[in-house]
């Protein structure tokens, strides 16, 4: 078959595929712990793909716009490690799996030391966050900015102001969590903690679509190489040790049933996004805002599943 007409029915397959997980959007509901989040419309289910030959095609409601929430943690560890280096942040942070939920206090508060489990928790992510490089506020944002705009390309990318708003009134858990690190000499953070929080909920509002969601995995997956330039954005190994939290932690207590049904390195929000990394291979980039138990997309987390059975995608 020419490259072409096997393209055209790798597209068809794909399609397809959405369209019948699309069924899955009535089992979950949408997150409303952060009340901005609320009107979004469970039946939506958007994806993707980023491929090799550098072009993205999206599927279903593959162009709705959606915040990251904490799938801005693994831009976040990546640029932390970036700025601050891994022995800082690995000092303050630990690299194992929890088997709990993403904001348990009761977790971090029980460990002998309390140094958080991982960057994937809120205890960690809170952690990492103050160390992104910036003496302000406002330097640590737009350093954010400038790294999530070189990650996918689109230079007008930016925080959902509203998004933000609604999560730091409402932030009563990881205010918290940040209060008690700071209190541990975890967290020492030069800006306080409210400009941190600040700064973690606009991280957390990022705004984007599936197709830049995909290029961000992308490029997780070519050794943290522009797929244009070949340019080195994210150093190699840093690149590789953010896949491996993906695979233990990304998608908190599903993570090992993930590991198992699709073997693709991912990472959720309670927005509903998902990035999944196909390593040499697609950037994967999902949107389903109704949620399972675990917080994760109820329908993203079985497209994802059903893309790595139908095309052979798992790592392992
Ligand atoms: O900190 C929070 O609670 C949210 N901004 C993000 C949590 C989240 O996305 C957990 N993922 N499933």
């Amino acid at each position: 078959m020419a490259v072409k007409e096997e393209f055209r029915q790798f597209e068809m397959e794909v399609g397809e595929i959405v369209e019948e997980m699309r069924s899955f959007t009535h089992e979950g509901s949408v997150a409303t712990y952060i009340p901005e989040l609320r009107h979004a419309d469970p039946g939506t289910l958007g994806c993707a793909l980023y491929t090799k030959n550098g072009t993205c095609v999206s599927f279903g409601d593959g162009e709705e716009t959606f915040t990251l929430q904490s799938v801005s943690k693994v831009v976040a560890l990546a640029l932390a490690v970036m700025d601050s280096g891994e022995d800082q942040v690995f000092d303050k942070v630990g690299m194992e799996p929890t088997g709990g939920p993403f904001y348990s206090i009761a977790r971090l508060a029980l460990m002998n030391s309390s140094k958080p489990l991982n960057p994937m928790i809120n205890a960690g992510a809170l952690t990492v966050t103050s160390m992104i490089g910036g003496r302000t506020e406002a330097e640590k944002v737009e350093r954010l900015l400038r790294f999530i705009r070189e990650l996918t390309g689109n230079d007008a990318l930016t925080y959902d102001s509203a998004v933000a708003a609604s999560e730091f009134r409402t932030a009563d858990y990881n205010r918290a969590l940040a209060y008690l690190l700071k209190g541990e000499g975890v967290i020492d953070s030069d800006i306080g903690i409210e400009p941190l929080l600040d700064v973690y909920t606009k991280q957390c509002a990022l705004s984007m679509s599936c197709c830049d969601l995909a290029r961000i995995v992308f490029i997780f997956g070519h050794e943290g190489r522009s797929p244009e330039t070949g340019e080195q954005i994210v150093p190699a190994p840093v690149a590789r040790m953010v896949k491996t939290f993906m695979v233990t932690c990304g998608m908190y207590n599903e993570s090992g049933e993930l590991a198992i049904r699709a073997g693709i390195p991912a990472k959720s929000g309670v927005s509903g996004a998902i990035l999944g990394s196909v390593p040499d291979g697609m950037g994967i980039g999902i949107y389903s805002p109704a949620l399972n138990e675990k917080g994760n997309s109820r329908a993203g987390v079985e497209l994802l599943k059903r893309l790595s059975r139908h095309f052979q995608l798992s790592i392992f």
